[in-house]
């Protein structure tokens, strides 16, 4: 079990103003920053990201949605990382999601959730390799 995890603040999130509170979530549980930039991704470079997902009706939207505007990414350090981020961001569609949950707090929809947690240590790893090299984490 690796003790990783990678993140990103979605576009419906950042446009909203949620950054900083989803933030302050995340290190009051405990988690702690190993790398983060503001950033935003081209359309190709969302269905780089995303291409496990490219036949999935939602393809189209989600790279659109994704290159809609800025994201924070960031690579978060803490025992059980995947998992317990996973806990704490909620069920991917907000309605679905526990109260108190990040996306139940700040997302506007399934496609819109305010936040992408990696789902696998084999994930988090490739995730944060396409955002930072070895110089950006700290
Ligand atoms: P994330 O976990 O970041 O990775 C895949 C994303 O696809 C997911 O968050 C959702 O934002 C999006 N997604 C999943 N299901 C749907 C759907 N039914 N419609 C639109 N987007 C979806």
């Amino acid at each position: 079990m690796s003790n990783r995890t990678f993140t990103m603040i979605k576009p419906d999130a950042m446009a909203d103003g949620h950054a900083g509170a989803i933030l302050d979530q995340i290190i009051k549980a405990g988690f702690k920053i190993v790398a983060m930039k503001q950033t935003r991704l081209s359309i190709e470079k969302a269905g780089e990201f995303y291409a496990v997902h490219k036949e999935r009706p939602f393809f189209g939207e989600l790279t659109e949605f994704m290159s809609s505007g800025p994201i924070v990414a960031a690579i978060l350090e803490k025992e059980n990382a995947v998992a317990d981020f996973r806990t704490l961001i909620g069920a991917t569609n907000p309605a679905n999601a526990e109260e108190g949950t990040i996306r139940k707090r700040f997302a506007r929809s399934v496609g819109e959730n305010a936040v992408h947690g990696s789902d696998s240590d084999e994930n988090a790893a490739i995730e944060g390799n396409f955002f930072f090299s070895a110089f950006e984490r700290f």
